[in-house]
């Protein structure tokens, strides 16, 4: 009763996340809008278990403790509170002794953990509807979305399926995301074209702390609002060359935001602006495909699906690129067992 699997795809941002108004509650400074990354899968099981005496954290099969086991803590505390406040409010027997139980955690990525492909936003979204479900509770989409949202972020928009915008909301009722097309709207890919890095990049939470020292942050927020709206109406429309223009500059300014910021975020090494300049001219030369960038060295070239193979290829034979990976349009966060 006490235990669920659940599965969820991280995502990537068409208009970033960066920078929040709370950072406590991850309430971001602007509106954001992702695609769920097909075949990339985070599969989470979770136990709530009256032996334990803390929560127990493993990772690709092995036990984690420091900051990443504390987070997960203290993400897990969210859900016991959650579950004494059901108690409270309408009694369920089913919930009552889980707001006083720690959790056994088990999580897996089907692809290389910490290599830049957001596993937060998968694992944080897998975490909350298996914890949220091991627990008894019944969450609805929009609570689910807000709970993961806790963990990391952007995992808020790998609840939902497909193409996902997270509206900024007023508050932690009204933060949480929802999908505007199902993944069989558009048939786009990403190709996302590793590349090798020599020092552990700064991770987003302490990106998005610092994104306000820049003095160009106030500019992209502003005009964020009108960034995203070209992009939703680009997706729903199938437009791909307005979606790639829109695209490509989301990214550059949240990157000239990084780069301006107090301490300076540089993540691009050579290798990722070569890949940036070599899109821009294949895109020139009739090749559907555009760049983004997360906060990392490694590009994702969101194409469509018959341009897929060429940009493959080519993104293989550019010097630097170590690895590349296509992934397709992924559905929402779901269970696989559940009490
Ligand atoms: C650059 O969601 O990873 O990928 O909330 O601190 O976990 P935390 O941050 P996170 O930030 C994502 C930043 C980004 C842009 C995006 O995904 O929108």
């Amino acid at each position: 009763m006490m235990r669920a699997t659940a599965q969820a795809h991280p995502n990537i941002a068409l208009i970033k996340y960066w920078g929040n108004r709370d950072q406590v509650l991850r309430l971001p400074s602007n509106p954001s809008l992702s695609m769920n990354m097909a075949g990339l899968i985070t599969t989470t099981t979770v136990e709530f278990d009256p032996g334990l005496q803390h929560d127990v954290l493993i990772l690709g099969g092995r036990e984690v403790s420091g900051q990443g086991a504390e987070r997960v803590s203290r993400f897990l505390d969210h859900v016991r509170a959650k579950t004494s406040e059901v108690v409270r409010t309408v009694g369920s027997p089913e919930t009552s002794e889980i707001s006083h139980l720690f959790a056994h955690v088990d999580s897996r990525n089907n692809f290389p953990s910490g290599a830049g492909l957001a596993s937060s936003a998968s694992g944080f979204a897998a975490l909350a509807l298996a914890a949220s479900a091991a627990a008894g509770l019944r969450l609805n989409e929009a609570e689910l979305s807000r709970l993961a949202r806790l963990g990391s972020g952007s995992a808020c928009r790998s609840v939902p399926g497909g193409y996902v915008e997270w509206a900024m909301g007023e508050d932690d009722r009204s933060s949480y995301a929802h999908s505007i097309a199902p993944a069989d709207h558009w048939d786009l890919r990403d190709v996302v074209a590793l590349i090798d890095v020599e020092h552990k990049a700064v991770g987003s939470t302490e990106g998005h702390a610092v994104a306000a020292t820049s003095p160009l942050q106030a500019a992209r927020v502003a005009t964020a609002t009108d960034r995203l709206a070209q992009a939703r109406s680009a997706i729903l429309n199938r437009d791909f060359p307005a979606l790639a223009d829109v695209v490509e500059l989301d990214s550059l300014m949240m990157h000239a935001v990084m780069i301006t910021s107090s301490p300076v975020l540089m993540y691009w090494q050579p290798a990722t602006i070569a890949v940036m300049h070599a899109v821009r001219q294949w895109r020139l030369n009739g090749l559907a495909a555009c760049t983004t960038i997360d906060a990392g060295p490694n590009v994702h070239v969101i194409c469509t699906a018959d341009a897929a193979p060429e940009v493959a290829l080519r993104l293989r034979v550019v010097p630097g690129v170590r690895q590349v990976v296509t992934t397709g349009v992924g559905g929402p966060a779901h269970l696989i067992s559940h009490p």
